[in-house]
């Protein structure tokens, strides 16, 4: 015959009382040992989203800062998601973006000048007249839209 045994976290052995509990021992964690370093917290694989902003992006952590002025922000990656880019300082300068038509290449472009203007590094343009990069005003940086 076998046996289980099934180790309960609250008196109360309702399904809605161990959600509660557990609920409870996850807040209680979280307010005693705030922010764990990533090398110590228990490994998660993230879902890709299907949409994301720059700032969004940058956000997912926290202790993300730019290595140099020349870091472009390219997407969202691994397992735990993080901001990933090309430092073109380090693999640059040139650096070349490409694929297929609707293939995100515009999206990616507007990505990384986002990054590189927040940063202080300026840009200078070269689009055709119907171009997302048309869309940015005059002021932060150079232009020839
Ligand atoms: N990483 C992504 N994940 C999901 N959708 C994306 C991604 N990047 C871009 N898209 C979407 O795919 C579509 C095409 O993107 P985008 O215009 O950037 O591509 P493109 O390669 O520049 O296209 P075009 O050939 O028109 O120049 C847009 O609707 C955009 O929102
Ligand atoms: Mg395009």
């Amino acid at each position: 015959m076998d046996e289980t045994q099934i180790g309960l976290l609250a008196a109360d052995p309702a399904g809605q009382a161990q959600v509660r509990a557990l609920r409870e021992i996850a807040e209680e964690s979280a307010a005693r040992h705030g922010r764990v370093p990533a090398g110590r917290r228990p490994m998660r694989v993230d879902a890709l989203p299907s949409r994301i902003t720059v700032t969004e992006a940058l956000a997912l952590d926290p202790d993300f800062s730019a290595p140099s002025p020349l870091w472009a922000l390219i997407g969202v990656g691994g397992d735990e998601l993080r901001p990933v880019g090309v430092d073109l300082e380090e693999n640059g300068p040139g650096f070349v973006i490409a694929g297929p038509p609707k293939s995100g290449r515009s999206t990616l472009l507007v990505a990384a000048t986002e990054t590189l203007l927040r940063s202080g590094t300026p840009v200078v343009l070269v689009a055709p007249r119907r171009s997302p990069c048309a869309n940015w005003t005059a002021g932060t940086a150079s232009w020839a839209c």
